[in-house]
């Protein structure tokens, strides 16, 4: 893996980073040069060695998204450590069956955990990163969404698209201090977990105007490019990288 180092120095905390496309953007974070903390309610140890192998000292945290008090001691223990944190990936993500549920059909036991982590977990990991954040008066919160936000019709794209509701919402929060605030909507993207479990994913990437799944390097370019400086005036957008399957 190259060494770009467009992040040196940068401290990022990636939730949802022990496996997926979460793992995929420790390691890219760590390429640019960033220290990684990865964030999981899983085993973070194999994560973050990756990471740690590719640039510099990373480390893995306990961390469930769900609990103010979990998020608030990752942020805590990343300050402590690093001594400062620049950027929160909002990426833990609950979405295997969720689509299929439907909105009537949909078990309540499986829309309130998709809630929780989803959309209540992304507010609260927030919540906990801003004040360090503002205290070096510079910071990135970049939110996960999907193109499933623009399909409506499922308990999972309900969470995705109020995610992108929050981006904007929280963008005039902490715009003041130096902190933006955006959101990527990946669409199908290649690893592991999403090519092996749809069914219909050469329906899903035959209709794409570029026919073929995303890869998770595309997504992490869309988030580097809201790390970087030169998208210190873009603020409370959702970029939407799915191959144009929304367009
Ligand atoms: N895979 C895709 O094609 C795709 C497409 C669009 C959007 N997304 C979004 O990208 C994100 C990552 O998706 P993925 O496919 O890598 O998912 P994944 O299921 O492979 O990984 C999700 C990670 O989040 C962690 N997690 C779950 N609940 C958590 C909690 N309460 N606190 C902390 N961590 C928790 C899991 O342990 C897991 O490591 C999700 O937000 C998902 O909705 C994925």
């Amino acid at each position: 893996m190259e060494n770009l180092n467009r992040l040196s120095g940068k401290v990022v905390i990636v939730t949802g980073a022990a496996r997926g496309l979460g793992r995929d953007y420790a390691r890219y974070f760590a390429m640019d040069g960033a220290h990684v903390v990865v964030a999981d309610v899983k085993d973070t140890a194999g994560a973050s060695s990756e990471a740690s192998a590719i640039g510099p000292k990373s480390i893995g945290l306990e961390c469930d998204v769900t609990s103010q008090a979990s998020v608030d001691a990752v942020v805590a223990a990343t300050v402590k450590e690093f001594g400062r944190l620049d950027i929160l990936i909002n990426n833990a993500g609950l979405w295997r069956g969720l689509a299929e549920s439907g909105l009537l059909e949909c078990p309540d036991d499986v829309w309130d955990i998709a809630w929780a982590v989803n959309v209540t977990g992304t507010l609260r990991a927030t919540r906990a990163a801003v004040p360090a954040m503002k205290a070096n008066s510079w910071g990135r919160v970049i939110n996960v969404s999907s193109m499933a936000a623009k399909s409506g019709g499922n308990s999972y794209g309900l969470t995705k698209s109020t995610v992108e509701h929050m981006t904007r919402g929280m963008a005039r929060e902490v715009g003041d201090f130096g902190i933006t605030v955006n959101c990527i909507a990946p669409g199908i993207s290649a690893f592991e977990a999403a090519g092996t479990q749809l069914a219909n994913a050469d329906q899903i990437t035959g209709s794409n105007p570029i026919k073929r799944f995303g890869t998770s390097r595309e997504q992490y370019e869309a988030m580097a490019y809201f790390c970087s400086d030169g998208g210190a005036y873009t603020t409370g957008q959702t970029l939407y990288v799915d191959g144009g399957a929304t367009s």
